[in-house]
């Protein structure tokens, strides 16, 4: 099928599809110096993914794609940097509730009383190319730009060429300079400079950037700095990597710290010390952000207590400490042409509006999600309807609201349908449940071939040379008809052999690839299930959480059994799985729902017979203390923190955290009233650390 005609679900699996090739491909040619392709073939690929992203700019992936930015150059030919501390993001707010909830779970975290205030440092957030900036004994070595957070581009000259960014930190009274420094901050273009830069653009037949964001971004990563030399770019700092030689107790010392330096900091800042304040610095910022020289797209809350955010810590990609509250997106008013049904992995029927093309904020936007089908009679939105559409930060656009006012009087209600566009079957929609669903399952091409892909990718199983074309190949012939096919793929070798265009090699390579992938890592396992709402980061936490698959499996049948005679919030183990530090009622709830589903639990078994799923093991330590690599347990109070921050710590410090006791069980740490687990510690023999001995883990001294 041609590129140009995809759906924009198809685009999406494609861009990203193509995405990882190149990816796979630049690491072969730069880190291994072992291309696989030639060159031609890399550049036509390369022009192909272009080539997409100009045809679907709605679907355009920035942040999470940061290997291939849009308007850059190839990007293939900057050396990698490792961070040493990686650069994370920020997790985010939309509406003054989740920032009251931000605000509510650090208090729970922190155990603090109603009447203790935590002080937040509040500031812009604008929207440009995070960097990292090192400096050895006051100079500058290196600058390298975020990539995944761990490993990033190195991009010093470019840098250098960027005046707010000091060769040298400034000497002062105030700080000395420390042996290390690393600064992180961002990149970026102020508003006037990024319109008359595009005016010149058009002015010469180029291509103008669609926003202040991709024109920053393309204007670093140009292998000529003298490129980046001519472009108007400028640098804040926020916050900081590595630093040796320096000590400082809070975020508005470090701001202070940053501009002795020689450093611009992000203004208008404000300190906060009340969700009151907050909330009214948010509307102050929203008043002004207009007459700001920069694009903003929300402002940034950190606490400002050095020691607070050492307690806190981090969720999966994020500081605990820190939130984004971001701005209402920017809307538009279109006309919808048409609405098309689009079918997913899940199976779930999703109604997309085709748009009148219209530019909101620099980006045409053609396509837009409809959400589900009560989403559509809840709005009553009917073909013809003048609509106003927003784009949210990196999501699919989607339709707010109707303007009925403009509607001609034959505009008729839409029909959803109650069968399946793709295959026909009966599409139902369980009582209480908003989503309309096929009820083909793995009979339906549209569910069994993404289910498989979503299965073998790189998050998931990871196996190599099951794309989306072998994997819709193998599904039409019958031979792939669910996951666990994919396992006893190795009887219809023979069948593979014959197939046109499967060499011995390419088969043979296929079953090895399946074979190593039989071990899996628990939360590989989880999250290979495409449970809605489980991601990478959930199904990590849910790992953590529960260790083994037999102790999540048996969470989640007792959640089931509960559920027969009781509300499911009522369910003891429907409580522990909601306190799993992140998952909150909502992820929970479509746990369960995927679980009740029972052909979801004859996959599983299925699966589980067929490869060996790992329990989890903490490697992500640099700590070595007498917890790392244990499995431990909590029973008790502990008399200096609360239970989450006990595991988190126990976490950073390279420990399992386990709920019950077993002979696996290493330590069990117990605070005062320690019940029935520290009983069964004793007959199990395993060691029991009092709460003043996990206070001098916590402190280093074991
Ligand atoms: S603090 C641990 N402060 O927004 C990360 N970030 O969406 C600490 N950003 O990755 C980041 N303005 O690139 C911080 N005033 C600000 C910011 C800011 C923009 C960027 C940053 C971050 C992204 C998250």
């Amino acid at each position: 099928m041609s590129d140009s005609k995809l759906t924009d679900l198809e685009a999406v699996a494609l861009i990203a599809e193509l995405a990882e090739e190149i990816r796979k491909h630049d690491i072969a040619y730069h880190q291994k110096d072992a291309p696989v392709i030639s060159d031609a073939e890399y550049d036509a690929l390369r022009r192909r993914y272009e080539g997409l992203l100009k045809l679907y700019p709605h679907l355009v992936p920035h942040d999470n794609n940061p290997e291939v930015l849009v308007g850059a150059p190839a990007a293939n030919s900057f050396a990698k940097v490792k961070h040493k501390i990686p650069m994370l993001s920020l997790s985010n707010a939309f509406n003054a509730e989740d920032l009251e909830e931000f605000s509510k779970r650090l208090r729970t975290f922190l155990q603090l009383e109603e009447n203790d205030a935590i002080a937040f440092v509040a500031e812009p957030k604008i929207d440009g190319l995070s960097c990292s900036l090192r400096y050895e004994e006051g100079v500058l070595v290196s600058a390298s730009t975020r990539g995944d957070g761990n490993t990033g581009e190195n991009i010093t000259e470019n840098a250098r060429t960027i005046k707010s960014v000091p060769a040298e930190l400034h000497k002062n009274n105030s700080f000395k300079i420390p042996s290390v420094l690393e600064v992180r901050g961002e990149i970026y273009i102020e508003k006037a400079d990024f319109l008359s830069m595009n005016e010149t653009r058009k002015h010469n037949g180029e291509q103008p950037f669609a926003n202040p964001r991709n024109a920053a971004a393309g204007s670093v990563r140009q292998l000529d700095i003298t490129v980046t030399a001519s472009r108007p770019l400028k640098f804040f700092a926020y916050t900081l990597g590595e630093a040796e030689g320096i000590e400082l107790s809070s975020q508005e010392e470090l701001r202070a710290a940053l501009v002795s330096y020689g450093f611009e900091i992000n203004e208008p800042s404000r300190l906060c010390s009340s969700e009151k304040e907050l909330i009214e610095y948010y509307n102050y910022i929203g008043d002004i952000r207009y007459n700001l020289p920069f694009d903003i797209d929300g402002v940034v809350y950190k606490a400002n207590d050095f020691a607070l955010q050492r307690r806190l810590g981090f969720v999966s990609r994020s500081p605990r400490w820190a939130i984004a509250y971001k701005f209402a997106p920017e809307q538009a008013i279109t006309k919808i042409n048409d609405i098309i049904i689009q079918v997913g992995r899940t199976g779930a029927l999703t109604p997309v509006a085709d748009l009148e093309p219209v530019n909101i904020g620099g980006v045409i936007v053609k396509r837009a999600t409809l959400h589900n089908e009560s989403e559509i009679i809840r709005k009553d939105i009917r073909i013809g309807d003048i609509v106003h559409v927003q784009r949210a930060g990196d999501v699919i656009p989607q339709v707010v609201s109707v303007d009925k006012g403009k509607r001609k009087s034959k505009g008729k209600k839409f029909v959803f349908p109650d069968v399946c566009p793709v295959c026909g079957s009966p599409a139902v929609r369980r009582e209480g449940i908003v989503v309309r669903r096929c009820s083909g399952g793995f009979s339906c091409p549209a569910q069994a071939v993404e289910r498989i892909r979503y299965f073998t990718g790189r998050k998931a199983f990871n196996i190599e040379g099951l794309g989306d074309s072998t994997a819709k190949e193998l599904w039409e012939a019958g031979i792939l008809k669910s996951p666990a096919d994919i396992f006893r793929l190795k009887e219809h070798k023979e069948e593979l052999l014959k197939r046109d265009g499967w060499g011995k090699k390419s088969v043979e390579n296929l079953l090895d690839a399946i074979d190593t992938a039989r071990t899996v890592s628990l939360e590989r396992f989880i999250f290979s299930l495409g449970i809605p709402q489980v991601g990478t980061a959930t199904a990590l936490l849910l790992a953590k959480h529960y260790v083994s698959y037999g102790a999540f499996e048996k969470a989640v049948n007792s959640i089931l059994e509960d559920t027969k005679h009781k509300d499911i919030e009522e369910s003891a183990a429907f409580k522990e799985l909601c306190s799993v530090d992140q998952i909150g009622v909502a992820i929970a709830k479509d746990i369960i729902e995927f679980y009740s589903q029972k052909h979801n639990v004859r996959i599983i078994e299925e699966l589980l017979s067929l490869v060996d799923v790992k329990e989890y093991q903490n490697t992500k330590s640099d700590i070595d203390s007498v917890i790392t690599g244990k499995t431990i347990v909590f029973t008790g109070t502990l008399s200096s923190m609360g239970r989450n921050e006990a595991k988190s710590i126990a976490q950073s410090l390279g420990a399992v955290v386990a709920s019950s006791v077993s002979s696996k069980t290493d330590f069990l740490i117990a605070g005062e009233d320690a019940g029935s687990k520290a009983q069964k510690a004793k007959e199990l023999g395993v060691a029991v650390l009092t709460d003043e001995e996990w206070q001098k883990i916590v402190n280093g001294v074991f």
